[in-house]
């Protein structure tokens, strides 16, 4: 309950909550390992695992968004199939399903009625399910087959910050212990990795400033503005535009970078900014490609690259991580850029209009 939660020193809950984002994902790590430092994970969703021929995750939202990124972890690291829904939508059109599907449910608050509702269904149909939320008890909590709990602490704004990363955290441990069950070794050691981006996530919080003045050089008059990534970029792109959406109201779309030539490029004119996220070695030529096609056209470009990655003309840097984790870093910028464009526009950051923070109703 909000009453129940200090903000302390911070003008907005969302605030405290990006730069709670460090410590969120230390404190994953230290409770997702035993005093050896072993993960440890239930073993029966270790089990549930190593059974299903195809994952299928459903979420709404912002957890869609780390559904996303998840059917990224899963796939490459355990190679498990994975598909990614939107529950509302896979409520009236259900695929067909694998042999042995297994469902995440991913909710922040665990009582989304669209997940819900698609829980109840799967459950009819004698499918297992997992439910990954912050609300240990909560009804996607209770009626599915298994709980992992993201151990944010209780989220406040509207606009979901940490919940987001630290389901990917998550995401990440269930899909390296899904990869040991399967018998294929990581190149790396994912808790290390982790720690890492925890360590990242706090250098950029301490960049409030740069990406204050992004805000206002890029935002604080647009009527609209792009986000573009490819890969796992693009799916940090889709949260990125949500973010900005819901809280400063300006249109803000996410697209795949090489998709905009088959039409959302007619909507580039000059000074539209397009905000581009380049933390992927594999597609780096082709989304600095991207950008450049629309310059032609006279757009405002934002580079958000990964060091390493970077040329000298990149908005932002954002500290070098594992590749697979750079969702939970270059996600920060973005949502801190949203973060000062609701400020300046003088938006309602906390509570922003017509939204709740869990849609109980269908
Ligand atoms: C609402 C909130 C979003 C959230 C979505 C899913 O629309 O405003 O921030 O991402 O519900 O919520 P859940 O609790 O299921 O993650």
């Amino acid at each position: 309950d909000a009453s129940d939660i200090e903000k302390g020193t911070y003008a907005h809950y969302m605030l405290k909550e990006i730069d709670e984002q460090p410590f969120v994902i230390r404190n994953i790590v230290q409770k997702y390992q035993d005093e050896n430092h072993n993960i440890v994970l239930d073993n029966d969703i270790r089990q549930a695992m190593l059974n299903t021929d195809r994952v299928y995750i459903i979420a709404c939202g912002t957890s869609y968004h780390a559904g996303l990124v998840g059917k990224q972890l899963i796939e490459n690291l355990a190679n498990i199939p994975v598909e990614t829904h939107i529950a509302s939508e896979f409520m009236y059109n259900m695929p067909l399903l694998s042999e042995k599907p297994l469902f995440i449910f991913i909710s922040q608050s665990g009582e989304t009625a669209d997940s819900r509702g698609v829980l109840v269904n799967i459950k009819e149909l004698g499918h297992k399910a997992l439910t990954i939320t912050n609300v240990p008890g909560s009804t996607l909590s209770r009626e599915a087959d298994y709980t992992l709990h993201t151990y944010a602490g209780p989220e406040i704004a509207v606009a979901s910050t940490k919940a987001y990363t630290a389901q990917m955290a998550v995401l990440a441990i269930l899909a390296g212990e899904a990869a040991k069950a399967k018998g294929i070794a990581l190149d790396f050691d994912l808790i290390k990795e982790l720690s890492i981006v925890a360590n990242a996530m706090e250098t950029l919080c301490d960049r409030k400033e740069e990406l204050e003045q992004i805000a206002k050089d890029f935002l604080a008059t647009t009527r609209n503005a792009f986000f573009i990534g490819r890969g796992i970029d693009f799916y940090v792109g889709l949260e990125g535009a949500l973010k900005l959406k819901e809280i400063s109201y300006i249109q803000a779309e996410g697209f795949a970078g090489g998709e905009l030539k088959h039409g959302t490029i007619a909507l580039i004119e000059k000074g539209t900014p397009v905000i581009a996220l380049a933390t992927q070695k594999h597609v780096n030529l082709s989304i600095r490609g991207n950008v450049k096609e629309v310059v032609a056209r006279g757009a405002n470009p934002c580079i958000i690259s990964m060091d390493g990655l970077n040329d000298e003309s990149d908005a932002f840097v954002v500290p070098a991580v594992h590749e697979i984790l750079s969702p939970l870093v270059s996600v920060l910028p973005l949502q801190l850029i949203s973060y000062y464009a609701a400020l300046h526009r003088d938006c309602d950051v906390d509570k922003p209009r017509n939204l709740a923070k869990s849609v109980t109703v269908e």
